[in-house]
């Protein structure tokens, strides 16, 4: 009987609310360079796209950046935090390096009990991995309603003296629920892939089990990204190009039905390569790098957040996420079908 209960039809599982927060404090490109770094504004805009970026201020960590996310997108809902039945956070930078997870954290900031909550940590193709899981629960009865948050706070976790890197990144939370929808709406696929042969392209060297942290970690500032930034772009736009013309195969669907591609925004000239070569039109792609610089697992549901009232029913939604593994994945939307 009980197992009975374990097998019923497949749910479709959508995105029922939406939420963001940012830190207060704006750092401009012009910030940067007042800061005595060998740049310019036209270099970070031209070679980026980024003018601006917020950074989390030594007391906000990214729970705090979470909660807020979260309780918007729960109030965006229009549900209670007593019906959730499970928390997933994407980030790469929780609060504490081991334990207690994020999610935990976060479950006891909002006001949630006794419900699963997790931690995935794939980077800046985090939201993917996490909707995606999160989804699969909806999708197969096992919950009702997950809270998903990305929330990263690398900013923390950069030098600030290295021109090369500092100017990318910039600190936020972007947060959705996801839920039962109409038949046929929400997370239509999951297609996630990852290549660990690049690790060692963008990663952080000490503090975990490989190199603990110590004195001599510290002074090599191996505890801040490291970036070979040029291999980063090219394995970004050789695994996507491919990637999204296989999911669009696959599915059989082409480049023009897809309403809206909210790409990782990690660098304009990322996206608008891929936007080239597969034929995207201009008014099917939206960015925001401008305004927020790569927010990392953040930045597709920040996008979300700041579409959400211009997205229209039934709209199918493409997200293209990759980073830091080398890890990247895509997720297709149908957009609303609210019950
Ligand atoms: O979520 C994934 C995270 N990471 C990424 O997405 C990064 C992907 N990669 C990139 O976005 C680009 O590779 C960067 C923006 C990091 C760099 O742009 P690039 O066009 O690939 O420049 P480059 O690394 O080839 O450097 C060109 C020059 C170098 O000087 P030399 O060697 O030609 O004299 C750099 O030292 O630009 C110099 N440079 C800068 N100059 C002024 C690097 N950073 C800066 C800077 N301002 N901020």
């Amino acid at each position: 009987m009980i197992i009975n209960s374990l097998m019923g039809p497949l749910i479709s599982a959508g995105i029922i609310g939406v939420g963001k927060e940012l830190p207060e404090k704006a750092v401009s490109n012009q910030d940067i360079v007042d800061m005595g770094l060998d740049t310019s504004d036209e270099w970070i805009s031209e070679r980026t796209g980024i003018k601006n970026r917020y950074i989390a201020d030594e007391n906000t960590s990214s729970v705090d950046l979470a909660e807020i996310a979260a309780k918007r997108a729960i109030e965006n809902a229009g549900i209670n935090v007593t019906d959730l039945d499970g928390i997933i956070v994407s980030t790469t930078t929780p609060d504490h390096l081991m334990f207690p997870s994020a999610a935990c954290l976060l479950q006891s900031r909002i006001g949630a009990r006794n419900i699963f909550a997790l931690d995935v940590s794939a980077a800046c193709t985090g939201f993917n991995y996490a909707i995606s899981t999160g989804s699969q629960f909806v999708r197969t009865g096992q919950m009702k309603n997950v809270l998903v948050v990305a929330v990263d706070c690398l900013s923390k976790f950069v030098d600030w003296t290295d021109r090369a890197v500092c100017p990318l990144f910039g600190d936020g939370a972007g947060a959705v629920v996801l839920s039962e929808v109409k038949e046929g709406y929400g997370v239509l696929t999951v297609d996630l892939s990852s290549d660990g042969r690049y690790g060692d392209i963008l990663k952080v060297q000490a503090g975990g089990s490989r190199q603990p942290m110590n004195q001599n970690g510290f002074d090599n500032k191996e505890y801040l990204i490291q970036m070979a930034g040029r291999a980063v772009f090219k394995t970004a736009v050789s695994k996507l190009v491919p990637s999204i013309s296989a999911v669009l195969e696959k599915y059989e669907l082409s480049v023009e039905e897809i309403g809206t591609f909210v790409f990782h925004q990690a660098n304009i000239r990322i996206i608008e390569f891929v936007k080239d070569k597969l034929g995207i039109a201009d008014d099917q792609l939206y960015t925001n790098i401008h305004k927020y610089g790569n927010t990392s697992s953040a930045s597709i549901p920040i996008v979300l957040d700041d579409k959400k009232s211009s997205f229209k029913e039934g709209e199918l939604v493409m997200l293209i996420g990759f980073g830091a593994g080398f890890a990247w994945g895509v997720n297709i939307v149908k957009w609303g079908g609210r019950l």
